[in-house]
């Protein structure tokens, strides 16, 4: 039976939010359980971080422990999973190196990731110096980059966001054009979507499209309790919701959206008190009975919002409290990324090599050597 692997990994530009919780960190440590899989690898891409960050390469080292001890207190298990920095496998850039042949300027510019993030980062067409400064060309290229990080480790599987989705097309499109071109060597990915609609894209609690440090609306998952109140307090419901008595709406209203994404059955006899107030009195035990109140009416925000602070509360607080051990033991968690990045070496290593090997540019391996010189020698005889 053909191995099932998978690789998937974060930018450190920040901690991680509960957008990536439910976006990926969940999956992946269910993924970790359900032993389907032979090998995981989990990977911290500081070096993709850096294309858009060459400026600031402290903010990308602060964050790299950032991003393993979410990894780490979310319930990634290093003895289960690989976890490794993507700057520490230099196989990685040569193999980007021998790619970058294989994909063409045009094709990467029709990438729409890139596209709406060169946007968003408001790269100028043309380069005007600092103020009105071009699109690097790392940056431009990640999506190559991208292609080897997976490659490299044999992925059949890559647990991602919807936004990685041309990432994993180019990807296929790379290995399809090495194997053709070079014979079969790479190992074609698949993506893995988030199942459930409302974790494709968890909108911030202000209730942009997108939950995004940059705007400032996201719920970390290292957010104290108090902090996390006030962010599930201020967040965006219905506006035409104005009088408790009013009908709600659920379409667009955040709370439910994270509720959806959240909420389980058996939080509702767990926090029965949140909807038991001084003028009404709620029992419900599905979400599908607590929308259908909200949309009659007579049901106000602030009862949701305290139970939705709960549910998130209770998947949060064990997550925290794993945290604050980790955060005590910080040798414990460098010995992990730093034999994780050992191991994914090895792994890299050994595609690198068959890749070279397909490509006939591994002159000196043995008995290549040998080989070559018989060959070159009856040519110059001739
Ligand atoms: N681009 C991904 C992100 O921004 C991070 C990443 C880099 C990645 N290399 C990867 C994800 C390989 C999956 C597979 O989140």
């Amino acid at each position: 039976m053909s191995k099932k692997i998978i690789l998937t990994g974060d930018r450190p530009t920040g901690r991680l939010h509960i957008g990536h919780f439910v976006g990926s960190l969940r999956r992946r440590v269910e993924l970790q359980e359900s032993g389907l899989f032979d090998k995981i690898f989990i990977m911290i891409a500081d070096a993709q971080a850096l294309t858009d960050n060459a400026d600031n390469p402290e903010k990308v080292r602060q964050n790299i422990i950032e991003v393993a001890l979410d990894y780490l207190s979310c319930g990634l298990d290093p003895s289960k999973s690989t976890i490794f920095i993507q700057s520490q496998v230099s196989e990685l850039t040569e193999l980007t190196f021998f790619y970058n042949n294989l994909v063409t300027v045009q094709r990467l510019q029709r990438n729409p990731t890139v596209k709406a993030e060169i946007q968003m980062r408001g790269f100028s067409d043309s380069d005007e110096g600092d103020n009105k400064a071009g699109t690097p060309v790392g940056f431009f290229c990640y999506p190559i980059s991208q292609a080897a990080d997976i490659t490299a480790f044999k992925a059949t599987t890559v647990p991602v966001g919807e936004d990685q989705a041309p990432m994993i097309e180019q990807t296929r499109e790379i290995v399809r054009k090495f194997n053709s071109t070079y014979g079969e060597t790479l190992v074609e990915p698949e993506i893995m979507l988030p199942d459930n609609a409302a974790c494709l894209r968890l909108p911030g609690t202000d209730g942009k499209a997108k939950m995004s440090k940059s705007l400032g609306n996201c719920i970390y998952l290292s957010d104290s309790a108090d902090e996390l109140w006030a962010k599930v307090k201020g967040m965006y419901t219905d506006p035409l919701h104005l009088q408790v008595s009013d009908p709600g709406h659920i379409e667009g209203n955040t709370v439910f959206t994270y509720l959806d994404a959240f909420c389980r059955d058996e939080h509702f006899p767990k926090f029965r008190e949140c909807f038991i107030g001084k003028k009404v009195s709620f029992e419900f035990n599905s979400l599908d009975e607590l929308k259908e109140q909200y949309k009659a009416g007579g049901l106000g925000d602030m009862m949701i919002k305290k139970f939705l602070f709960e549910v998130l509360n209770d998947i949060l607080s064990p997550i925290r409290e794993r945290r604050h051990e980790l955060e005590k033991n910080i040798p414990y968690v460098y010995e992990v990324l730093r034999k994780g990045s050992e191991v994914a070496r090895a792994e890299a290593a050994d595609t690198l090599a068959a890749v070279k090997r397909a490509m006939r540019i591994n002159y000196f391996d043995a008995g290549v050597l040998d080989e070559l010189i018989a060959e070159q020698t009856e040519r110059f005889k001739a």
